[in-house]
């Protein structure tokens, strides 16, 4: 019975060109096919993920440590965690941090233990899923603001503010889909006229933005006690792992509440340590700054070719080719480029992307090879 209408919905899915499948990528496999990639849909923004120095510490804290962390923090694995704690703390100027395994766990679980029956929380139309899925795992009521729209943001709580204890308004940094940058700003603002919490997910700034430290240092913001900052460990840090900072009763409260934190196994020591690695590596600006010049340099090469108007503050790319979308990537990933065409239900319908990527790896004869394929396939 179930097989069969699961065999029936994938039908549909492929029917609808949505069918989703695995494929390996090749960058990693050492070319084993001989083929010259290139890789314009990795997250991998400062190519940490691949750097001598971190693969070094992993190797020599894996010896010291062992493979698995064996349980949750507050069993048996808390190993090396809290090194990795203070530091991203002392990154990013807070009290206190605490890491969970994925940033989708800490999104998850911060979200729906801070949020509870009786709270607001105002969410970004374009916010991320981890941010919605934590929404619905809250008991809070959730109303949904058009994106960056701060007039709509103060209409719906001017509306509804009265009737509620908390109200969080949570936001991306940077948006995963389109690279553009919420306007932490007004946002903060907004938050502190009434008396409300910030939820920023910074997963794709970290690194990226404010010589490093995030969409928040890129407004020249400074934390706060009505701040949360998250972040995650896999994108411009390389490795794996979600993070949250702020004031030391958030965290206390999340170590005695948050459910992906105390239910989950701990990340493994090693993986923690690379993690400690990189953050070192990124504190000294150098990554930061070439990813930047590759911005720039990505900006005149799309302009050229007509594949943007305006210049791009971040490393994500959206091109909107709607339904061509897939049928481009296709081509492209044929042409030994890869670069993830985005479609429905991850972007609305009609808004089918393909989302590229820049890194610091990439050069300026990659950027062109990538803007001449797209021209002949679109
Ligand atoms: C904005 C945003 N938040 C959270 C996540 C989840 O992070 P992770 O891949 O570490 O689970 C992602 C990654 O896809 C993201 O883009």
């Amino acid at each position: 019975m179930l097989k069969s209408q699961l065999q029936q919905k994938l039908r549909e899915l492929k029917d609808n060109n949505l069918y989703r499948f695995l494929r390996k990528n090749n960058m990693r496999n050492n070319n084993e096919d001989n083929k010259n990639y290139l890789d314009f849909s990795s997250n991998d923004y400062l190519c940490l993920s691949i750097n001598k120095e971190i693969t070094d510490a992993i190797k020599e804290r894996g010896l010291k440590y062992g493979f698995g962390s064996t349980g949750s923090r507050l069993t048996s694995g808390d190993i090396n965690h809290q090194l990795l704690e203070h530091k991203i703390a002392e990154f990013k100027g807070t009290e206190r941090s605490l890491i969970y395994s994925s940033g989708y766990a800490t999104n998850v679980g911060v979200i729906s233990a801070l949020c509870k029956k009786g709270d607001l929380i105002l969410s970004d139309k374009l916010n991320h899923a981890s941010i919605i899925d934590g929404c619905k795992l809250s008991k809070s009521d959730v109303l949904i603001y058009n994106h960056c729209d701060t007039d709509n943001l103060i209409d719906l709580i001017e509306k509804n503010r009265n009737n509620y204890n908390n109200l969080f308004i949570i936001t991306d940094g940077v948006f995963s889909m389109d690279g553009d940058i919420a306007p932490l700003d007004k946002l903060k603002k907004i938050a502190d006229e009434y008396n409300g919490i910030l939820i920023i997910d910074d997963a794709h700034g970290t690194g990226v933005l404010g010589n490093g430290r995030g969409t928040l240092k890129h407004f020249n913001l400074k934390p706060s006690d009505n701040i949360i900052q998250i972040g995650t460990l896999s994108k411009a840090v390389g490795g794996l792992g979600g993070f949250v900072c702020g004031i030391e009763e958030v965290i206390e409260y999340l170590i005695n509440t948050s459910r992906s934190f105390i239910y989950s196994t701990s990340l493994p020591p090693s993986v923690v340590s690379g993690c400690i690695k990189s953050f070192e590596i990124i504190e000294k600006g150098a990554p930061t700054k070439k990813l930047q010049k590759n911005i720039e340099l990505a900006n005149k090469i799309f302009k050229e070719h007509d594949l943007i108007e305006e210049d791009n503050l971040t490393p994500i790319y959206p091109f909107i080719f709607g339904d061509k979308t897939m049928d481009i990537a296709e081509r492209l990933i044929k042409n030994n480029i890869f670069c993830v065409g985005i479609r429905y239900p991850t972007v609305p319908k009609g808004l089918e992307r393909l989302r590229v990527s820049i890194n610091i790896g990439h050069s300026e004869g990659d950027f062109r090879a990538l803007c001449e394929s797209i021209k002949k396939f679109k």
